[in-house]
């Protein structure tokens, strides 16, 4: 079998991904890879629209770390560990700096400094950006950086599990797609960078087919919990038909909302705020609309509008040309002349693997790190913030790079057999499911999990509900063991990859199911009719899942680490 020795792998290259990478890559000792699902450009960064949040203080000389320090802990339901916030908005102005002298090329205002426009939750306008296409540009920038240092890129390789001995990470096992091949990495550290897990809502997201939580669950397998995982962000405009993302820049720019009344209807909810509320409070105030009957359509179909008339041509086709191109070819409107019709959709994964040192982005597994959306911080808690997330993706990648490489010089290879048999253990698998043609089809599994963590364990939460989501998920996980893929292909076999995606989704959505059920308050996007307020004595705390060796799950607790901001009601 294959095989491949690297000092540090980085699984993903997103914007975690390749921050990881490059700073790791900066010591000329250490080789480092990086194994990823596409070609890097196409990470699923590259959707993020709007921006990334830094006090730079350039369009607002009133704005300050401080206030994005608070409205980050606002923002989050007092859910965030505050010393983490505290050390990620004060690093951000120099990243944003230091990303500019990397290549990307943020808008800029009249004086031609960095641009920054107002988003969601924010008490200033602090998002800086790069039109719509901030993520975009990120990527590209940190892409070129890393060929700069002779990181090894090999694209179309997707992880299938790590493997750990006594002293710590000893490698990874993945799929070389092209090749239908099982190959091995062994490495003195591996950096998990696999972005989100929103497609444990199948059914609407924003999030590309990809983002199955191929990391999380991975490292659920070798004993790190979850941290977090009730915790699922809505963004307030997916596109009505098919949840794709219109960026959040629309309402920063001066988009209204508007139900079958012609009325802004925000003013009911966030009268401060209006359309810049924090995304928990605007997902759930146009759900709140619709289901009180002043949406427009029916059922699953049903939305209400978003207008960017009034800013007018100039100003769309200079700020959000790539949100009015999407509006064009998915919804089939022109928000220049018309309305465009929006629904939240699933955005984000606030929940992630248990990191358990903010500064070097360390697991429990020593020479096991882990950054971006895949990871919890403890920065966004119970609802990120708008543009808070590609900062925190370049922010602690970059810190896992360094934590990494500072443990990489401290590490021996791993030399356990455990490698070998995990890998090993996957060839059988795929061999296996190539000749298999009984059982259940993955794709009616994942339908029938994405319809039930979408009613149960949705927007709007009850006890009996998720109780029926994790009936219907432990269901699935049992016709997974028989599952089949009908495709006897050994190069490009993405149906044997979407069985190992459904099996990743199903270990997270079960662990979504207990956060939930077990959160019995409502906090952020966390929200239960049968338990309608933030209870801060019971509840301040994290929720740790554990998926046990022999398939169980267990829950366990952590406090919320506190310094300057004791919980308050969060009003807009
Ligand atoms: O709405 C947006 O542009 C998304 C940004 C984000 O999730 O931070």
């Amino acid at each position: 079998m294959r095989s491949y020795t690297y000092d540090i792998v980085v699984v993903g290259a997103g914007g975690a991904g390749m921050e990881a990478a490059l700073n790791a890559s900066k010591d000329p000792d250490l080789s480092v890879a990086v194994i990823t699902k596409v070609f890097p450009t196409r990470s699923h960064t590259g959707a993020a629209q709007g921006g990334m949040n830094a006090a730079l203080c350039y369009r607002d000389p009133e704005d300050t770390i401080e206030s994005h320090i608070f409205d980050t802990i606002k923002g989050s339901d007092y859910l965030a560990d505050q010393d983490s916030v505290e050390f990620f908005c004060n690093g951000m102005p120099d990243l944003v700096r230091e990303l500019e002298s990397m290549g990307v090329p943020y808008s800029r205002d009249e004086q031609g400094r960095v641009a920054q426009r107002p988003f969601g939750g924010a008490s200033h306008p602090r998002c800086c950006y790069a039109q719509d296409k901030t993520g975009h540009v990120v990527l590209h920038a940190l892409f070129e950086n890393c060929l700069k240092n002779n990181v090894k890129f090999l694209d179309e390789y997707n992880l299938l599990d790590l493997a750990v001995d006594e002293s710590g990470i000893e490698g990874l096992v993945a799929i070389d797609l092209r090749a239908g091949e099982i190959v091995m990495f062994r490495a003195k550290c591996v950096v998990l960078a696999t972005g989100g897990f929103g497609r444990v809502y199948w059914t609407r997201t924003t999030n590309a087919t990809n983002m199955t939580g191929d990391g999380v669950a991975a490292a659920m397998r070798v004993g790190v919990p979850i941290k977090d995982p009730e915790m699922v962000q809505f963004h307030p405009t997916g596109l009505a038909s098919s949840g794709t993302l219109l960026s959040e820049a629309c309402r920063g720019e001066g988009g209204y909302l508007i139900n079958n009344q012609g009325e802004r209807f925000m003013e009911r909810y966030a009268p401060d705020k209006m359309e810049l509320g924090p995304r928990d409070l605007v997902a759930r105030s146009i759900e709140t609309e619709i289901k009180e009957g002043r949406g427009f359509g029916e059922g699953m179909k049903s939305y209400v509008m978003l207008d960017m008339r009034h800013l007018g041509r100039e100003k769309i086709m200079e700020r959000l040309p790539q949100v009015r191109d999407l509006a064009i070819k998915f919804e089939g409107v022109d928000m220049i002349t018309d309305p465009v019709p929006i629904r939240p959709s699933n955005h984000y994964s606030m929940g992630g693997i248990d990191v358990v040192n903010g500064r070097t982005c360390a697991t429990k597994i020593p020479g096991l790190f882990a950054a971006g959306e895949c990871s919890n911080i403890s920065v966004h808690g119970a609802n990120r913030l708008g543009g808070n997330s590609v900062s925190e993706v370049c922010f602690f990648g970059k810190q896992a790079g360094i934590g990494a490489a500072a443990a990489a010089k401290g590490r021996t290879l791993g030399g356990s057999q455990n490698l070998e048999e995990t890998a090993a253990a996957w060839q059988e698998r795929f061999d296996t499911m190539r000749a298999k043609s009984s059982g259940k089809h993955i794709y009616e599994i994942r339908d029938k999990m994405a319809e039930a963590m979408w009613n149960g364990v949705g927007i709007f939460r009850e006890g009996p509900a998720i109780e029926e989501a994790m009936r219907v998920v432990d269901e699935c996980i049992e016709e997974y063991k028989d599952a089949r893929i009908d495709d006897t292909s050994k190069v490009y076999n993405n149906a044997f990859m979407n069985y190992v995606e459904l099996g990743n989704v199903l270990t997270i959505a079960r662990a979504v199911c207990l956060g939930a059920l077990e959160r019995k308050e409502s906090r952020g996007s966390h929200s239960r009719g049968d338990y309608p307020t933030r209870d801060d004595v019971n509840f301040m705390k994290h929720s740790l899942i554990s998926l046990e060796p022999d398939g169980s799950y267990s829950i366990d607790w952590r406090d919320v680490v506190v310094t300057s901001y004791q919980p308050q009601e969060r009003k807009y």
